[in-house]
């Protein structure tokens, strides 16, 4: 299966309010249009799409090959391991998730994160992306794997979800909270978690203890049209909103093979020498943060 067999059925995707402000078209029109290799050919490798970044060692058995070509892929592979790994660490932090439980992906981007909830938990999942491509993409995969009646994307604006109050035992946000207003974002899954319900983000911030965003951080928004925020305004808008911080884990160190490899790899984007500057300046840290709905 290739990203090719995924041709956009525009008949399929859900009729939802689409995005409320003229920045939330700008962030879906560029995730319409986004089609780096970086990120497809490593959700080629085995159907799991995913447009977040990968943490862990490397295997450097794995690319040993010394054919450049067949050394290519086996860098793809890991780095898409890799990827797979860091949404592995997120799901960790979800707890014990009933089968009879929804989650939802506020974010969902290609739902890689979404299968791979569904395949571990048996639940249903539902995502939110403001891409129609995205959401089009994760459906077919999803009906290609026959979990589409638990595992469903749409459409809309993360800060307001088309689901009812209190049903929801764990939502989060992988790499999509800094395209929005935290307390905003904190306030509405603060309002669909039930109470006792987890919420999991992993996500880059910057350091309060650097004392402003880097030049670095400032080069990784506007490559991404993002808004990069400190950790400092995550744990006050979690705080101001219910959510109660049960682990803050810094994966900066885990992430650091990752962009050291792919920065010497075929799929360099341009942005690798910011994040691995920033990473290394410590103006910039890689974090993921559990906190429970109280
Ligand atoms: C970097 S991608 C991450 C995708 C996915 N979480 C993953 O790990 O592969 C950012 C995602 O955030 C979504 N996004 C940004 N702002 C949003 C909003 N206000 N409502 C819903 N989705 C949003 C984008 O559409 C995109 O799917």
């Amino acid at each position: 299966m290739t990203t090719t067999d995924l041709i956009a059925d525009p008949n399929t995707t859900a009729e939802i309010p689409g995005p409320a402000t003229p920045y939330q078209d700008d962030i879906a029109r560029y995730w319409d249009q986004e089609a780096r290799p970086v990120n497809l050919r490593l959700g080629d490798v085995d159907g799991l799409y995913h447009h977040h970044y990968g943490i862990g060692e490397i295997d450097r058995a794995a690319i040993a090959a010394s054919d450049e070509g067949d050394r290519e892929k086996q860098v793809i592979a890991e780095l898409h391991r890799l990827e797979s790994a860091q949404a592995d660490v997120l799901l960790d932090h979800l707890g014990q998730v009933p089968g009879d439980a929804t989650l939802v992906d506020a974010g969902c981007g290609r739902g890689g994160s979404m299968i791979m909830a569904h395949q571990r938990f048996g639940c249903r999942v539902e995502g939110v992306t403001l891409s129609a491509k995205q959401a089009e993409f994760a459906n077919q995969r999803a009906q290609q794997l026959g979990i589409d009646r638990s595992v469903r994307s749409r459409v809309c604006n993360m800060l307001d979800m088309p689901f009812e109050t209190g049903q929801v035992a764990g939502s989060w946000n992988n790499e999509s909270s800094m395209y929005v207003d935290l307390d905003d974002l904190f306030a509405e899954h603060s309002r669909i978690l039930a109470v006792g319900g987890r919420y999991v983000t992993i996500t880059g911030c910057w350091n309060p203890v650097y004392g402003q965003p880097s030049k670095w951080v400032s080069q990784i928004n506007a490559h991404f049209e993002c808004n990069i925020h400190s950790r400092r305004e995550y744990l006050r808008a979690m705080a101001d909103n219910r959510l109660v911080p049960q682990a803050v884990i810094d994966l900066t160190p885990a992430t650091l093979p990752y962009w050291e490899l792919r920065a010497t790899s075929s799929l360099v984007t341009g942005i690798e020498e910011a994040f691995l500057s920033s990473y290394k300046d410590g103006s910039f840290q890689y974090v993921l943060i559990a906190a429970d709905r109280v």
